[in-house]
């Protein structure tokens, strides 16, 4: 791990935008992070007079490549640095028979869920060959000291019985199957969780013994720590089964879970990779970031 990395990235406009702690930044380039789990990550460097003044994180996952992060130092850019170091990931791709490359995330830990809108370099991967599209994506937020919920959120739940709790010990294997049946891709995250018996990051949603909502809750570590004043949390993985959809079960879950954040102290509560503005927008939550979709398939 060369954590001169860190530094010559500290040193940027970019940094100022996008600051991470260097044990964060440096375990997700490097693919060492809890959520590299079954992937394979590649960082090549740049070096000029023995300095680093570049390096691409490149990662892959079910034969599926992405470009976690491509930097080049201010004073090192519009010399082909940039193309270079990308050129070399794009061979390493096509050495391990991956043809399907996205841009910032899906291959494991990674820094931003596509490529930021806010820092102008999408003429440089368009140039490249990528297509770049507006899909919505985007992460949100909100400062919840002063939030309260709508009581109107739980008064639907109510009437059909629904009703929110922490998973337990009793109901774990269930939760487990849940997941298996309605939610694949989350199948092992939350099998992870239940074996090591963390009950309090994970929530469900009932009616009488049958399971049709869970969501996990975190505190802390999240990328953006020192974004948000080292003092934010979140919800993650929520999902409703398919036939108990539009009842209203989703929002009074995220509005729990919000309240459960609320009561630990936190300020602010941020949502990463979403699609789902006008869902999040009626619990007064905001655009936070919006990113671009990067994609480029290789022959
Ligand atoms: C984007 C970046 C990697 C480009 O690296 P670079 O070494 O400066 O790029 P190159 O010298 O190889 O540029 C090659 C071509 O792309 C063009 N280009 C470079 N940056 C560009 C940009 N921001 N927008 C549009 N075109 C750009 C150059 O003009 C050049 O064009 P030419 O061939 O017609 O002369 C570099 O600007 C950088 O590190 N930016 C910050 C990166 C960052 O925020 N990364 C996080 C998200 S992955």
């Amino acid at each position: 791990m060369d954590t001169s990395l860190f530094e010559i990235y500290k040193q940027s406009h970019e940094y100022t935008l996008w600051p991470l702690k260097e044990d964060k930044f440096l375990s997700i380039l490097y693919g060492t992070d809890s959520s590299d789990i079954n992937n394979q990550t590649k960082v090549f460097t740049h070096i000029e007079s023995n300095n680093p003044v570049g390096f691409v994180s490149a990662k892959i996952k079910d034969s599926k490549g992405v470009i976690v992060f491509l930097f080049v130092s201010p004073e090192s850019r519009l010399k082909g640095v940039g193309t270079s170091l990308l050129k070399q990931s794009l061979e390493w791709f096509k050495q391990n028979d991956v043809h399907e490359i996205a841009l910032g995330a899906k291959a494991g830990s990674y820094i931003f869920p596509g490529l930021p809108k806010n820092l102008g370099i999408e003429g440089f991967f368009k140039k490249n060959g990528f297509e770049i599209s507006d899909d919505g994506l985007v992460d949100m937020y909100q400062d919840i000291t002063n939030w309260d919920v709508p009581q109107s959120v739980f008064d639907s739940v109510e009437s059909e019985n629904v009703k929110i709790n922490f998973s337990n010990e009793k109901v774990a294997k269930d939760i487990v199957e849940f997941t298996k049946n309605n939610f694949p891709n989350w199948y092992d995250n939350y099998k992870f969780d239940m074996e090591r018996k963390k009950y309090e990051k994970v929530f469900y949603a009932s009616i009488g013994d049958e399971i049709v909502g869970i969501s996990k809750l975190w505190v802390g570590d999240c990328v953006w720590d020192l974004l948000f004043e080292n003092n934010v949390g979140g919800g993650g993985a929520l999902g409703v089964s398919e036939k108990h959809r539009g009842k209203g079960i989703g929002l009074a879950m995220k509005a729990w879970g919000t309240i459960k954040i609320k009561e630990k102290g936190i300020k602010y509560v941020w949502i990463g990779w979403t699609y789902a503005v006008d869902f999040y927008k009626k619990l007064g939550f905001k655009v936070w970031r919006e990113y671009y979709k990067g994609k480029l398939m290789l022959k």
